[in-house]
């Protein structure tokens, strides 16, 4: 049972998702939250993953630390995705399991699901055929966080948790041309084309591709939701269970950041997969759902992008 002075350590608590579930903890009264930058505590390293547990004695663990990035850097660093994010899992997990953490978090990503799995996408559909060959090192890492905290469920019969998130947005995303998601590229490339006397907008691809996007904050009060809730297994997806074409997504972000030059899809680039829709009804009987609209949540990443423009995070890769 969850206190409001719990210890509830937050690995990756700067990042996008990680600052989110801080912030929603401290409006929600939790008074004992940790955290750790990496040039504090490297959890790549098992050594000093052990010492800081020793030292702070979490009860709580939520694991939103990784080395993210698109499909560029998954092909240029492939070693780096597999074994980094292996390393910093297993060092949490592990260090959670023997310090006796009652409760632990993994938060991984839709990239787990085979490439060609049944729309929407079921938890059960994990492990059913080939992984998209783009990301497959980065899925390959996330899988197996999923499958250790299934085992120390199984083995141990302790509250260890994977939650799969949609594609997330929100504040403090990546707004670097080279390395952002689709959404907050468009937000910056929407502004930036306003601002040079509204020039037209060159997208990659036809548009017609369908993508579902989640708020940050609605993540973040997922993972509040499964904290103070006891759930029956191991593995949940997390979205709206909504999507939208490209295409469209595009004309609601032209509209709300106030560009009104042309549109041109540059359908020589890659449009990536169809569809991918996660299949939220199994997180929905468990009495969660999103609640942030596309249109309200664009809305406050925009303000936040204008608000935050002269100090961006720096993405290395
Ligand atoms: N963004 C999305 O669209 C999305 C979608 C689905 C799932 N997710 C999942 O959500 C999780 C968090 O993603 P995010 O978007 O919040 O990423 P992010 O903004 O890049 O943050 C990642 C965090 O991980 C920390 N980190 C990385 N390597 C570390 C190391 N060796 N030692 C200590 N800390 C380290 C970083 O700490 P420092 O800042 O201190 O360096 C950073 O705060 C990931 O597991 C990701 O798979 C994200």
């Amino acid at each position: 049972m969850l206190r409001k002075d719990t210890k509830i350590y937050i690995a990756g608590h700067r990042g996008m998702v990680g600052s989110a579930v801080w912030r929603a903890l401290e409006n929600k009264g939790y008074t004992q939250l940790i955290g750790k930058g990496s040039g504090e505590v490297d959890l790549k390293s098992q050594q000093q993953v052990s010492d800081f547990f020793k030292t702070s004695s979490p009860e709580v663990v939520i694991d939103a630390a990784a080395r993210v990035g698109g499909i560029l850097a998954n092909n240029n660093y492939p070693y780096h995705f597999l074994m980094e994010n292996m390393q910093i899992q297993n060092n949490l997990i592990d260090s959670s399991l023997q310090s006796g953490v009652e409760k632990f978090i993994f938060l991984g990503s839709s990239c787990i699901y085979p490439k060609l799995a049944p729309q929407p996408l079921k938890e059960e559909y994990l492990l059913t055929s080939s992984l998209e060959e783009t990301n497959e090192w980065y899925a390959l890492a996330k899988i197996s966080g999923v499958k250790a905290c299934e085992a120390i469920r199984k083995q141990y019969g302790k509250d260890f948790i994977s939650l799969m998130p949609t594609n997330l947005y929100g504040s403090h995303d990546n707004f670097d041309l080279e390395t952002s998601h689709v959404l907050p590229a468009m937000i910056r490339k929407f502004h930036e084309a306003k601002s040079r006397n509204h020039e037209p907008v060159t997208l990659w691809g036809t548009g017609k591709p369908m993508r579902e996007f989640l708020h940050v904050n609605d993540m973040a009060d997922a993972v509040i939701f499964a904290l103070e809730n006891e759930f029956r297994d191991n593995l949940y997806n997390v979205g709206t269970g909504e999507d939208l074409t490209i295409k469209e997504l595009a004309r609601m972000i032209q509209r709300i950041v106030g560009h009104e030059g042309e549109i041109v899809w540059d359908s020589t680039k890659p449009d990536g997969t169809p569809r991918k829709l996660m299949d939220v009804s199994k997180m929905a009987d468990a009495g969660w759902k999103a609640s942030i609209s596309l249109e309200a949540g664009v809305r406050r990443t925009y303000e936040w992008f204008l608000e935050n423009i002269n100090h961006f995070k720096q993405v290395k890769l």
